[in-house]
């Protein structure tokens, strides 16, 4: 087959490059501009990377126009529906479902790892009273390589490998660490007989004074959140994973970079931020103001929650919270909760709103996940946590595929610059 290619002309004088265009299994093809520089001098100028595809990848694929989702191919909704966590954690990092033996050595895998180096608890004391866990996971796993200097060697695969059962392991015991310090509670050791989300809920919730049995219910809502919200290819902080890796940082180092940017509230801290809003908004009489907030481009203000950079369609990841928000709010009684209200009415209303018609603006995965976390009874300063955690998978997944991609180069893009052209150095005394 001949080699496809595209043909750009570039300057008045007609010169011009024929350029590669790749295809992949799925999804649009892509031109490859790598030469552009060297051959014609330009570079190209895509902010926000809306149109730049920045690596080669096998692990996830969305559709965006359609709401589709596969997870090395598997569809997200039948993921959710008959798998485990653990078990998508195996898929993303291998490639390929388990069957039962792998899945039980991966699963005692992961729970021999859960304990932290004795002197990592005492870094929690020495945070102020009121940080933000996020803010404590930062540093917290920022610190690792200190402690497990003997698998960051990222040119030798055992290492990879351990380094990322380390991190899957020990998220959970960092995160519930955080909330034990915010909230002045004795931390709790892992309990290596519960399930991955149960050893979760065990280590946040319960004390030394009182028997504590982690509710079934509340452990396979939180596997599912988990399922849906470990990997959605090439976002900001999968892609800061990536670039902090390019470098040869060590994982952990890169895990806590992707940290890092998925706290922002137009990133993972969206879940957090779509409770603060739904209290703020406290009334379904007050959605119409806080829409005409939300269309209004000298106010700051942001419906949170929906839209996406990439779904022009109802995000599969949402739908299925939606209903599950309805189920757990169910079990829990509570099922009248006034924010689950509200924000049913805030979908209605601003689906059927010319605004965010014409911008094809749905509800993303976060704007349910906080509800489903606060039935759970969640700390909404833990919200973005729990992705932390459930994302982890992911950024492994891709930091792993990134490392052992022999096309890998560090990462580095150009700029525009608008700055001042070469000037010469005024003397202090003369300015
Ligand atoms: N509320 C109001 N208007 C919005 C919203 C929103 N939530 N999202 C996008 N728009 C508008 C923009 O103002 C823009 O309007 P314009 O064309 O008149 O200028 C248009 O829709 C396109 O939006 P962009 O900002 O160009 O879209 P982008 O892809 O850059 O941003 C993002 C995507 C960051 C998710 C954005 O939709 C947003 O800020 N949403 C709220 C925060 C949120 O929920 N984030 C979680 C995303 S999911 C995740 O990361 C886990």
């Amino acid at each position: 087959m001949p080699k496809e290619t595209v043909t750009v002309i570039v300057n008045a004088t007609g010169e011009q490059l024929e350029l590669p265009v790749l295809r992949g299994s799925h999804g649009p093809p892509v031109i490859d501009i790598s030469q552009l520089p060297a051959k014609l001098g330009y570079f190209t100028y895509d902010p926000g990377f809306k149109g730049t595809a920045s690596c080669h990848s096998d692990i996830t694929y969305i559709d965006g126009d359609k709401g589709i989702l596969l997870y090395r191919g598997y569809p997200i909704d039948q993921l959710a529906e008959k798998s485990s966590f653990l078990e998508v954690a195996y898929l993303l990092l291998k490639g390929e479902l388990p069957d039962h033996p792998q899945l039980q050595t991966f699963t005692d895998t992961i729970m021999d790892h859960t304990m932290i180096h004795e002197n990592l608890r005492s870094f929690f004391g020495g945070f102020r009273y009121d940080a933000h866990p996020m803010a404590t996971m930062v540093g917290v796993v920022g610190s690792l390589s200190a402690f497990y200097h003997d698998s960051t060697d990222i040119n030798n695969p055992r290492h990879r490998e351990i380094a990322a059962h380390r991190m899957i392991a020990k998220m959970p015991t960092i995160a519930a660490a955080s909330y034990k310090s915010s909230v002045g509670q004795p931390y709790v050791y892992p309990n290596n007989k519960l399930g991955y989300c149960g050893n979760l809920l065990h280590m946040m919730f319960s004390v030394p004074c009182a028997e504590y049995e982690v509710n079934p219910v509340a452990e396979k809502a939180l596997d599912l959140l988990f399922i849906l919200h470990a990997d959605h290819e090439q976002n900001a902080s999968t892609s800061t994973v990536r670039l902090a890796g390019s470098s040869g940082a060590n994982p952990f180092a890169c895990i806590s970079s992707g940290i890092t940017a998925l706290w922002g509230p137009a990133h993972g801290g969206a879940n957090e931020a779509v409770l603060r809003m739904l209290e703020e908004i406290g009334d379904v009489s007050n959605i119409g103001k806080y829409l005409a907030k939300a269309k209004d481009k000298n106010d700051p203000f942001r419906l949170m929650g929906f839209g996406h950079r990439v779904y022009k369609n109802y995000d599969p990841r949402a739908r299925i919270l939606r209903k599950m928000c309805h189920e757990v709010l169910h079990e829990n009684g509570s099922s009248a909760d006034p924010l689950f209200e509200l924000a049913l009415r805030l979908e209605d209303i601003a689906l059927q709103d010319d605004y965010f018609i014409e911008r094809k603006l749905y509800p993303n995965v976060d704007f349910y996940s906080g509800l489903i976390y606060k039935a759970l009874k969640i700390p909404t300063n833990m919200f973005t946590v729990m992705f932390a955690i459930a994302r982890t998978v992911g950024w492994v997944a891709n930091w792993m595929e990134m490392v052992s991609d022999p096309r890998g180069v560090i990462g580095r893009p150009r700029q525009l610059y608008d700055g001042h052209c070469k000037r010469d150095y005024t003397p202090l005394s003369e300015r």
